[in-house]
């Protein structure tokens, strides 16, 4: 199977495990949903289904605690996370750092990942059959974390999750959820987007008050 064929099966959402092994056609690709979290970091660090593959150092699959009970989910990696293979690590990342210590976690303490698990090139934004292809991965991990909220940052991020084109200026400030079983959802700003508007501090801090609400309500 050639990846551009693989990227077309993506496109049109038929699942990869539907997909069957490139050397040898008597053994299927186990589905995502079977994978346990080393199998499937090692999947995502092989895959080819979109065309970012071709520009990335390396993926980067996502860090924290594998039984946290926040995850934060951001929309991809930027240049510094594609050389060091881990979420967040640039300047919006300090921000990060600096905001879950406002509620008392660590990166440790929590789980974060993106949308997409490779760069975009230039840092454009994900392209629908990128964060379409995507998102099985963080489909699974969300499966195997079963986080007590996910904290979605920036309006990439909170549109896909939640499947909407609102602002993320509505989307924010309340409880949502995502997937089935529902998990509630929290969408806030993107620690980039704040470095760049620090007035919206104010509101950002408002949304980690509800996850820690949320967080503190479910242990
Ligand atoms: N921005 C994101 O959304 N994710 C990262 O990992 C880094 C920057």
């Amino acid at each position: 199977m050639t990846a551009l064929r693989e990227q077309y099966l993506a496109a049109m959402g038929i699942p990869v495990w539907q997909l069957r092994s490139r050397s040898d056609d008597d053994h299927p690709v186990s589905p995502i949903d079977d994978l346990d979290w080393q199998a499937l970091r090692e999947r995502v660090s092989g895959c080819r289904l979109c065309g970012l593959h071709g520009g990335r150092t390396q993926t980067v699959f996502g860090v924290g605690d594998p039984d946290a009970d926040l995850l934060i989910v951001g929309e991809a990696p930027g240049a510094e996370e594609d050389r060091r293979g881990e979420p967040f690590v640039g300047r919006a990342g300090q921000l990060l750092d600096a905001m879950l210590d406002a509620i008392d976690l660590t990166r440790g303490q929590v789980y974060i990942a993106n949308i997409l698990k490779c760069r975009p090139p230039n840092n454009r934004d994900p392209q629908r059959e990128e964060s379409g292809a995507c998102t099985p991965y963080l489909e699974r991990q969300i499966a195997l974390l079963q986080p007590k909220v996910i904290l979605a940052l920036g309006r990439i991020a909170a549109q896909w999750l939640l499947q909407s084109d609102s602002p993320i200026g509505r989307l924010r400030g309340r409880e949502l959820s995502f997937g089935k079983p529902a998990v509630p959802l929290i969408a806030s700003y993107h620690p980039a987007y704040l470095l760049r508007s620090p007035a919206a501090k104010a509101k950002s801090w408002e949304d980690l008050r509800l996850v820690r609400q949320i967080l503190r309500a479910a242990s």
